[in-house]
């Protein structure tokens, strides 16, 4: 990949913008997505000045809105016609009860749902800048079961399943993609950052807080997942999860491929996706 082009959401912060830093050093053109228009044009501009390269950009879009979504789909095709890695990085931790204005319970709108149309609708760009990669940042806190029946609120709200409910959808989504890809040069992979300080923190309860200052600094991370979107050794590796910088074994729960497929079928359905057609470069 020569300049390969990089769009990365949830690349104002944390992880996603000390990646956005390693990749625009290693030589790539990214595009940073964020909710906060000034912030991240604050950060692009932060970017731009600190590696020297005068075309990182910002997008901002809410990714909680599907509309959104597809409006940061269109906007990027309209600042660029390649696409070499989408990293799909946003995620958020929400302690109480949010749905979304589609009506999702917000931690999986944003970790799971953007992520899925997200890679939908740039999917021929990849296909047409192959070699491509897809990476979804997910979490050890990845665990089944998927309740179909509590993902708009249905239930009384629990943080932590929730989270762990949406990056269990995210891993199975990996892993179904990597399958519908085969063959085409996109690979698609995820990945567990490790236990990282960053903004996320800020979210949790009280009691976990305390556990931050034990937590690693995002570089070390940022280089893993730089590692995972441009390494010339990683070409052809796909359906895999990574954690501390090496392929391992995901939760038992994400080897169903029945329920990735029955999730994929849904997920279709939600948000208004056309069936998957494998000679369609969507
Ligand atoms: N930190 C850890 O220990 C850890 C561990 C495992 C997995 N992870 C995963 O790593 C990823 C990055 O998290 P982080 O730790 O770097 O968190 P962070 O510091 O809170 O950063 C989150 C990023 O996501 C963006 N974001 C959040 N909600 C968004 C929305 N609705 N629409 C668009 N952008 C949104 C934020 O941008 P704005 O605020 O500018 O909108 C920010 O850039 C997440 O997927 C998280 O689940 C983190």
């Amino acid at each position: 990949m020569n300049e390969p082009v990089c769009l990365i959401t949830g690349g104002t912060g944390g992880l996603g913008r000390a990646t956005a830093a390693v990749l625009a050093q290693q030589s790539a053109r990214v595009v940073v997505v964020g909710r906060d228009g000034r912030k991240g044009e604050r950060v692009a501009a932060e970017l731009r000045e600190q590696i020297g390269r005068p075309d990182v950009d910002f997008i901002a879009a809410d990714l909680s809105r599907l509309s959104e979504v597809r409006r940061l789909a269109e906007e990027f095709r309209a600042r660029c016609d390649r696409l070499h890695v989408l990293i799909n990085n946003a995620g958020a931790v929400r302690r109480r009860l949010e749905l979304t204005a589609d009506g999702f319970e917000a931690t999986f709108a944003v970790s799971y749902l953007a992520p899925f149309v997200l890679t939908r609708l740039l999917l021929d760009l990849l296909r047409a800048s192959a070699p491509a990669r897809v990476i979804n940042v997910v979490s050890i806190s990845h665990r089944g079961p998927l309740d179909f029946d509590n993902l708009r609120g249905e239930k009384p709200h629990r943080w932590f399943r929730a989270y762990n409910q949406a990056k269990f959808a995210e891993v199975l989504f990996t892993y179904e993609l990597a399958r519908r890809l085969a063959g085409t040069g996109v690979t698609a992979n995820c990945v567990h950052p490790g236990t990282i300080r960053t903004e996320i923190w800020r979210d949790l309860p009280r009691f976990w807080r305390l556990f931050r200052p034990l937590a690693g600094s995002p570089d070390r991370a940022a280089r893993d997942i730089a590692r995972l979107a441009l390494s010339p050794d990683l070409a052809d590796v796909t359906g895999q999860y990574f954690a501390a910088g090496a392929i391992t074994p995901s939760a038992p729960e994400t080897y169903d491929d029945a329920l990735a497929k029955e999730l994929w079928r849904r997920t279709e359905e939600w948000t208004g996706l056309p069936a998957w057609d494998a000679s369609s470069p969507r």
